[in-house]
């Protein structure tokens, strides 16, 4: 395939500054000449994770160097490179525990990835669709999937949702609604109640009602399972108040990363704490679960949950997931 050396490309950059703050900001580059098993990708979308607003901002558990270029995923089209499973103008995305954390990510209009980075946009999703669900709609997938797993059918009972308005969250309502699950949202947004609803949660409660603070072990069982994507005492709030033999999925810590915790959910009802980690799974589970998102579990509106912002725009974005504002998904445009 051919090279394009010395092209010029914009990114967003995360570097250090003299004061030595983390500040992100667009920058031009010149495109490397890719190595061998390398591919070069033109990018069309990435989105916007809590992840990314955290290595833009040099978290060093999320940007393990800097100046780096943050956006966990993306979707484009081969434009060169090495490579004898892909050929130019091949439809891709691109997501990898290394990506826009270790090495350079989809904030870019172009990037240069190792060929194992890089598998074919599942047949029947758009570039656009499939990074209206990226990273957060996949997680939300995995722990439904989790769910599954652990035998909580939509028979089981009620599914509670908490950060129900962000990435992961909303699209853990929507799909858990549309596989027939009776869903509970929790929300710190009183404006947005009839926005859940109308995406599929059954009943919305406020942040503070998955806070509890009596110290009781055990809470009335109410759950058959849940998506947490907050930690914290919310997780433990969920698991106290979970029915036995209930599956608990925590992919999240946006509210704390302490548990505050007895073990007895674990020992008098069989509770099960599940552990999501989309960074850590096999590649042969990552594209059934993207083929499982393109078909029997894709959604027909997922443009009334996400919105489209351009590479300029982005830094805005980033201050307003830090400050959990975010609702639904939010696509970068390069
Ligand atoms: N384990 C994994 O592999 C994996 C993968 C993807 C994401 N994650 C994690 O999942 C979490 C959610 O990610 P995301 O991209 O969906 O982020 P997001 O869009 O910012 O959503 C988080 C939501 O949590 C709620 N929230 C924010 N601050 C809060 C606080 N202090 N206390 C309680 N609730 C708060 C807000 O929703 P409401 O206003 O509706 O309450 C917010 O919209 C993050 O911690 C992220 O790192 C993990």
């Amino acid at each position: 395939m051919n090279s394009l050396p010395n092209l010029k490309y914009r990114c967003l950059v995360a570097e250090k500054d003299p004061q030595g703050n983390v500040t992100a900001a667009i920058a031009e580059r010149t495109l490397g000449e890719p190595a061998p098993g390398e591919l070069v990708v033109r990018i069309a979308f990435s989105s916007l994770n809590y992840k990314d607003a955290l290595a833009a901002t040099g978290h060093p558990g999320v940007a393990r160097r800097l100046p780096l270029v943050p956006g966990i995923d993306a979707a484009g089209t081969i434009a060169g490179g090495h490579s004898t499973r892909f050929q130019p103008g091949d439809e891709v995305l691109i997501f990898h525990a290394q990506f826009g954390t270790e090495r350079d990510g989809g904030y870019a209009e172009y990037a240069v990835v190792p060929e194992e980075l890089v598998f074919k946009l599942p047949r029947g999703l758009s570039l656009l669709e499939a990074m209206s669900i990226g990273t957060g709609g996949f997680t939300a997938a995995q722990c439904v999937d989790e769910l599954l797993r652990h035998q909580i059918t939509p028979n089981s009972g009620q599914i509670v949702v908490s950060g129900a308005t962000g990435g992961v969250g909303i699209y853990a309502v929507k799909l858990l609604a549309r596989l027939g699950y009776q869903v509970v949202a929790s929300t710190g947004k009183a404006h947005l109640v009839d926005w859940l609803k109308q995406h599929g949660a059954r009943e919305v409660l406020t942040r503070g009602d998955l806070d509890d603070r009596t110290q009781r072990p055990l809470l009335s069982a109410r759950w058959a399972g849940a998506v947490d994507t907050v930690g914290g005492n919310t997780l433990a709030t969920i698991l106290r108040a979970t029915q036995p033999f209930g599956c608990v999925t925590a992919c999240g810590l946006v509210g704390g990363a302490d548990l505050p915790l007895t073990v007895y959910p674990f020992i008098l009802r069989g509770v099960t704490l599940q552990g999501v980690d989309t960074a850590g799974i096999t590649p042969a589970y990552r594209a059934e679960l993207w083929q499982r998102l393109a078909g029997d579990w894709r959604l027909q509106d997922i443009e009334k949950i996400s919105y489209v912002v351009p590479l300029d725009g982005l830094t805005e974005e980033i201050a307003r997931i830090l400050r959990g504002e975010i609702a639904g998904r939010v696509v970068v445009k390069l």
